[in-house]
Parts: structure tokens; C-alpha cells; sequence
């Protein structure tokens, strides 16, 4: 062949084989490719333990699947209205440039209250909601199938932090607030779901305000930025999108997990390895997930911390037996991948027991309960050598990654906000200066980085 032609044609394919592994990494929504795991695991349930936690998480909260499947229009009737006044709401929250004057915000934020306030009491049965609701807690699902359940769990949740902060970005006098008085619409539902998902908190959580905020086709239902810029709407979706996508990609890897405990239960190391090569494998895929989203170019820092962070922040609280107790918002500590992947690892939760009890539900938290139980890292013997290269291997990759996030995240907390006090969503208002309280995050990063072996 012509010596002209590889010329030219080396660099054209050197240079699309690095477009293509550079390509903006999302996953299809729907998961068909998964069922074979879903029966198969059900199927292992009275072997292994772990199996038997990740079935019940599927069928339970996933309604069948993992991600968690949501549908969020067959509810029962009485429920609808919710949404609509979500999505009728939707485009009054956010404004591009917030003020810096708190009476113009209050009057802002009071006008949002207030009507949601009015079209919850107009359109709302609260009775026939807490019908519906304590039919299901009797264990009859029947009227109210879990995939609906779950898309109510995430409209009842955006809702709430919709009511908390009535006004996106953030501003200074929605965060001076203590308590907030929900509307009876609001707060009547919410202890079902609570006790449903088992978690405690007032504020929602990565699953009931990310992860179920999709449905079956991968359409995010309740967005914050209606009517704003491109940039922050597709900054907004880029963001959202990642967190579903990272379960996506982590289903296949609890799947090897389970694989994985059983093979070296059953002292078949070979099939052990083989099943934490394909772990790694697929745990390459899924950091590839943040690696190619957490960047300036798909999720924009000028707009990250006023208009996608800051709604799922909470910071406001109640009394609990006499004590007040104040929650936070979300964070990326929800994650179930890397809780789960860490307990494999046999490492100590990286949420202390009572965060844990408060966002994150139950399933999952038996889940990784499971995985640290099964963990078969402290038995591995000297001649084990392939096991623990393969798991040195899982560590490293997830040093690596908590090295990225360390890196990346910090811009995107140092933008400039003046409207608003510096906030996380996951640990809520900061004490001191900004730089004091990125020091203060970055030594818990660092801190989690250092304990990842
Ligand atoms: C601009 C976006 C982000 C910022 C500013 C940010 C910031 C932070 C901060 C400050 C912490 C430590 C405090 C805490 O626990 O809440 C944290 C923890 C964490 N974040 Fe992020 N994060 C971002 C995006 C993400 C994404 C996309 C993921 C998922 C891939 C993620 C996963 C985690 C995890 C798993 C932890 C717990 C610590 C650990 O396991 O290493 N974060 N994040």
C-alpha cells in the first residue's frame, strides 16, 4: 500500500482514538443488560449474604431495577397535583443574578411561599394522602406500585427544598433561617417516606433528589434552572446526569463483588480474580464518568455554586427530644458506589453512624453493611498473590480518584458568591473565612484519601 496513506491516515487515527475515549461519557437510562445479574443474584440470595442485601435493595427501593426505577405520572390520583405544582412553580424560583438586598429577597422569597402555600391548600386532600400512604405502610402496594412511590419520594422531596430555599441561588436570609414551618401538604407525606426509605432527616437525599429524579427514558422531571441561560441548564443536567450514570455503571461492579465473595467462600480463587478484573475493569469505566464531567467545559464553575449546589443545601432544623437538631443537604458522601466499594475494601464508613442513619437509606446502608462483613481482604494469605494485586488495584484507582475530586472540586467552591454565606450542600453554612472552611473540607478529603488502602 501507498507509504502516502499511512502518513496520513496514522494521525487521523491517532488523533480519533483520542477524541473517542475523550468523548463525554453518559449512559443509556434504561438497563436492560442488567437483568440477567438481577435474577441470578436472587438466585444467590440463600448463598451469600451480600447477594441477598443487593436483591432486596433491587427489589425493594429499585422496584425491580438498580438505578432505582421512578415513575412519575401512574400515582394514585389524589397525588397528582403535587408535580403539577412543581412544574407550574418551577420557572418563578430562579433568577440569574440574585440581589444582594435581603428585603427584596425576603419579598421574593415570601411570594414563592405563599403561593405555593396556596395551591397546595386549593388542590391538595391532605387526608386522602396520609390514606394512601399508611395503605402502603401496611405492606399493600398494590394501588401505589414502588416505581410511583418512588417518583413521589423525589417530587415530595424537591418540593420541601423548593419551600426551604424559595429563591435560587441561595441567598443570605434563607440561609439565617432555623426552622421553617412546612405547609401541612408538605409535611404529611414526608414521615411515611422517611420510614419507608429508613432515614431520619428533614431534607432529602442523593436518592430521593437525583437518583429518582429520572425516569425510565433518563428524563430528569424536576429541574431548578427553568428559563435560565443554556450554560446553566446544561451545567445543571451534566451534573445531575453524572450521579445516575455512576449507579448505572456501579450495578455490574456490586454484581462482581458478590461474585467475587462467593468464589473465594467456595475456594475457587481462580474465578475470584476473573470476577475483581472485570471489577476493575468496570470501576475504570465509571471514574471515567467524573474524569470527563467534572470539568469546566460540561459543568461550568461560574454557575455551579449559585445555581446547581446550593438548592440541595439545607441548614435548617427542629427540636428532637429536646434537643434541636439541624440537617444537612446533599453531597457526593451519598454515593452508594463508593460506600459500597469502600466496605469491600473492608474500610470504615466515611459518614459517621449518624449521618448515616439520616441520608442514607436503609438498603443501602445493609448493603455495605453486607460487603464490609464479607470482606475477604483480612484473610488473604501470603500465596493469594493475584486477590491482592487485583484488590491493591481497586485502592489505587479509588486513591486516584479522590486525588481528581480533591483537585477539582476546590474551584468550584472558591467561586465568588456574595449573595450568600460559603455554604456546602452536604455539611451546610461554614464557620470563618472561605479559604478556613476549604482548608476545613479539604482535610476531610485528604483525610478519606490517606485511610483509602
Ligand atoms: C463541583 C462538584 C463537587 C464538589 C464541590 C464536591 C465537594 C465535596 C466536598 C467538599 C466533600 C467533603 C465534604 C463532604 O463529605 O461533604 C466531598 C465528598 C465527597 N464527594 Fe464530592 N464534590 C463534588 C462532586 C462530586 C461528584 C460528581 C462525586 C461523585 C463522583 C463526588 C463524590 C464525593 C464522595 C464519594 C465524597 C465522600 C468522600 C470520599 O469518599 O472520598 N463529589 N465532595
Amino acid at each position: 500500500m501507498d507509504s502516502r496513506f499511512f502518513l496520513l491516515a496514522a494521525p487521523v487515527a491517532v488523533v480519533a482514538a483520542i477524541l473517542w475515549r475523550r468523548r463525554p461519557k453518559t449512559v443509556e437510562a434504561s438497563n436492560p443488560g442488567n437483568s440477567w445479574m438481577i435474577r441470578d443474584l436472587a438466585a444467590l440470595k440463600d448463598r451469600c449474604e451480600a447477594a441477598a442485601a443487593l436483591s432486596k435493595l433491587v427489589e425493594e427501593d429499585g422496584a425491580g431495577s438498580w438505578p432505582p426505577k421512578a415513575d412519575h405520572n401512574s400515582w394514585p390520583t389524589p397525588l397528582l397535583p403535587y408535580k403539577d405544582i412543581y412544574l407550574e412553580l418551577a420557572p418563578l424560583l430562579p433568577t440569574p443574578r440574585p440581589s444582594l438586598d435581603s428585603e427584596v429577597n425576603d419579598e421574593k422569597r415570601a411570594r414563592y411561599r405563599s403561593l405555593m402555600r396556596r395551591l397546595l391548600s386549593e388542590r391538595i386532600n391532605v387526608p386522602q394522602v396520609e390514606d394512601i400512604l399508611a395503605t402502603v405502610e401496611t405492606g399493600n402496594w398494590e394501588s401505589f406500585p414502588r416505581d410511583a412511590y418512588n417518583g413521589f419520594y423525589c417530587c415530595i422531596a424537591v418540593l420541601r427544598h423548593a419551600y426551604r430555599w424559595a429563591t435560587i441561588p441561595v441567598v443570605k436570609v434563607a440561609q439565617s433561617e432555623t426552622v421553617i414551618n412546612f405547609p401541612a401538604e408538605l409535611d404529611a407525606p414526608w414521615p411515611y417516606l422517611q420510614r419507608n426509605f429508613g432515614v431520619d432527616a428533614d431534607s432529602g437525599n442523593n436518592t430521593s433528589n437525583v437518583l429518582l429524579n429520572f425516569d425510565v427514558n433518563g428524563e430528569r422531571i424536576y429541574k431548578i434552572n427553568v428559563g435560565l441561560s443554556e450554560v446553566i441548564r446544561s451545567s445543571e443536567d451534566v451534573f445531575f446526569k453524572m450521579f445516575y450514570d455512576l449507579e448505572v455503571m456501579a450495578f455490574p461492579i456490586y454484581y462482581d463483588m458478590v461474585r467475587a465473595i462467593i468464589s473465594f467462600e467456595e475456594k475457587d480463587k481462580a474465578s475470584c480474580v476473573r470476577y475483581l478484573r472485570h471489577l476493575n475493569a468496570m470501576l475504570r469505566e465509571l471514574l471515567l464518568i467524573f474524569y470527563h464531567n467534572l470539568n469546566d467545559s460540561r459543568v461550568s464553575r461560574s454557575v455551579w455554586l449559585s445555581h446547581i449546589q446550593g438548592f440541595q443545601g439545607w441548614g435548617v432544623g427542629k427540636t428532637v427530644d429536646g434537643e434541636f437538631v439541624k440537617y444537612d443537604g446533599l453531597s457526593g458522601n451519598h454515593v452508594l458506589a463508593f460506600q459500597a466499594i469502600d466496605s469491600f475494601l473492608g474500610m470504615e464508613p466515611y459518614l459517621p453512624e449518624e449521618n448515616l442513619l439520616r441520608y442514607i437509606p436503609a438498603n443501602q446502608r445493609a448493603l455495605c453493611l453486607m460487603f464490609k462483613k464479607c470482606s475477604f481482604r483480612p484473610r488473604l494469605e501470603e500465596k493469594d498473590t493475584q486477590i491482592k494485586d487485583e484488590i491493591s488495584k481497586i485502592a489505587k484507582q479509588l486513591r486516584a480518584f479522590r486525588a481528581a475530586h480533591r483537585t477539582r472540586v476546590i474551584p468550584y467552591l472558591e467561586q465568588p458568591a456574595p449573595e450568600r454565606f460559603t455554604m456546602t450542600a452536604g455539611k451546610s453554612v461554614l464557620q470563618g473565612t472561605l479559604s478556613e472552611a476549604i482548608r476545613f473540607l479539604d482535610d476531610m478529603m485528604l483525610r478519606r484519601l490517606k485511610e483509602t488502602m
